[in-house]
């Protein structure tokens, strides 16, 4: 099929090659010059595991091409993806701009019939918004459907190759057998496409998110309860998860969650209900509970060190939001570093992917160590903020001889508490310590 996908970002991306990787023709549209150009050169602009390989495949084979005309990509997809930027506004909705301006240029460009995707996260009722800017112009005839995406970052290819379920959010006939067509490689294996009216299938969008958000927050509130009463969250959490009605997964406490879609998309539906005179009650208390959450590891950090920690050398492990990324928007640990160099710490930071972005937004007021071990040399502590890999089976050893003193904040609770005090270390994390 010809699909045309208008916007490079991290979804556009992604959805652009692996429906080129299953056999279709697929245009990616950009304004952004000097990134369409690196593309077209094979350059991935983003960092997620496998993408580069199916991105070189399908560039070689013809079935993925990039261009800055959005007159090109129309002519070319009967299908168009729009995987626009959707900015938190300043009151913490959706900004439609992006999305808004190109159903504009959709309308006045197209000649034949399309069927516009929705594929950004976007408020109930948007895709009433872009069907009546491409009807303002529109001399075809079109139709707009709602298929949000539920990939995660670091696992986006696999999510996309193998969702759970496809949501197609549509009123006609034609456009619903379109995309049932097109996703049908991707659910061989049973796994449903949900077909529904428009403002349902946005609206999951924000539910699952929102919900996912709050099932986190509600084990970060039972963590700091844990502390309080002398109960290990560990122990909580694996006796709720086997009931399978909660099930195990998101259920890990720690210093809050990040990135690009959780903050903003709890905050997006929250401002939707006001809106429409609906107060969220649950919602408001999420991201309040988030943001406190997110300092969790201060309060322990002062009182190890009586409140001075003027001078005192930090070590952090982890800046990304989350392991297997190197985005750090919303990213806890930027919270942490802030907190710590008010209160006059230095601080020496490692992470394996994300110092860049770091060093791009904090200049040098840290410092970043090039291997994991560098980051604990003559430190006070070490506090960790990202859950990577790396960090869960290090060397203590060589962690104690590097240390000042052997002392670890755990914000992603990696190790075992009675290990920890058996190895020698003054180990604090979340939700385990009485
Ligand atoms: C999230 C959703 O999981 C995807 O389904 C969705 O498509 C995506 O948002 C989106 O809207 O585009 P993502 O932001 O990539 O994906 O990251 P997650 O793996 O969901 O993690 C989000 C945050 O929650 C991270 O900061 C993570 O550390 C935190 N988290 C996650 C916890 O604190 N505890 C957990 O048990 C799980």
């Amino acid at each position: 099929m010809k699909v045309s996908v208008i916007g490079t970002g991290y979804v556009g991306l992604v959805s652009g090659t692996c429906l080129a990787e299953t056999g279709n023709d697929v245009v990616c549209v950009d304004i952004d010059a000097d990134k369409v150009k690196r593309m077209q050169g094979g350059e991935v602009p983003i960092y997620e595991p496998h993408l580069d390989v199916l991105f070189e495949r399908n560039i070689e084979a013809g079935r993925l091409t990039f261009t800055t005309s959005l007159a090109e990509g129309l002519e070319h997809g009967e299908i168009i993806f729009l995987a626009l930027p959707t900015p938190e506004d300043e009151d913490g909705s959706a900004d439609l701009k992006y999305v808004l301006g190109v159903a504009d240029q959709i309308g006045k460009l197209m000649t034949s019939y399309k069927v516009i995707v929705d594929k950004s996260t976007v408020p109930v009722g948007t895709s009433e918004k872009v069907y009546a800017a491409i009807s303002k112009n529109a001399r075809c005839e079109f139709d707009v459907v709602s298929n949000p995406e539920f990939l995660r970052e670091g696992f986006a290819v696999d999510d996309f190759l193998k969702p759970e379920r496809i949501i197609i959010g549509s009123a006609s006939e034609r456009a619903t057998d379109l995309m049932k067509k097109l996703y049908k490689p991707f659910v061989r294996s049973g796994n449903p496409m949900i077909v529904m009216d428009e403002k349902s299938a946005e609206l999951t969008k924000y539910a699952a998110n929102s919900f996912l958000a709050t099932k986190i927050t509600f084990m970060n509130e039972i963590a700091n309860f844990c502390e309080k009463v002398g109960a290990d969250v560990d122990k909580v959490r694996i006796g709720m998860g086997t009931d399978s009605r909660i099930g195990k997964r998101f259920l890990f406490p720690g210093i809050g969650y990040g990135g690009s879609c959780f903050p903003k998309d709890v905050k997006a539906l929250y401002k939707s209900g006001k809106d429409v005179d609906y107060n969220f009650q649950i919602l408001d208390s999420v991201i309040q509970v988030n943001q406190n959450q997110k300092k969790a590891l201060i309060p322990k950090i002062k009182a190890f060190f009586s409140g001075d920690l003027k001078g005192k050398h930090i070590g952090v492990w982890g800046l990304a939001f989350k392991p297997e990324t190197d985005d750090i928007r919303e990213a806890s640990s930027l919270v942490v570093i802030d907190e710590l160099l008010k209160l006059g710490a230095e601080v020496t930071a490692f992470d394996p992917e994300a110092m860049d972005n770091v060093k791009r937004k904090l200049g040098d007021s840290i410092s970043f160590a090039p291997r994991m071990y560098g980051a604990l040399e003559e430190a006070d502590a070490l506090v960790i903020c990202t859950e990577w890999g790396v960090f869960r089976n290090p060397n203590f050893t060589l962690m104690k001889e590097l240390m000042k003193q052997p002392v670890i904040f755990d914000g992603r609770n990696l190790y075992d508490v009675a290990e920890m005090a058996s190895e020698g270390f003054h180990y604090e994390s979340i939700g385990r310590d009485k």
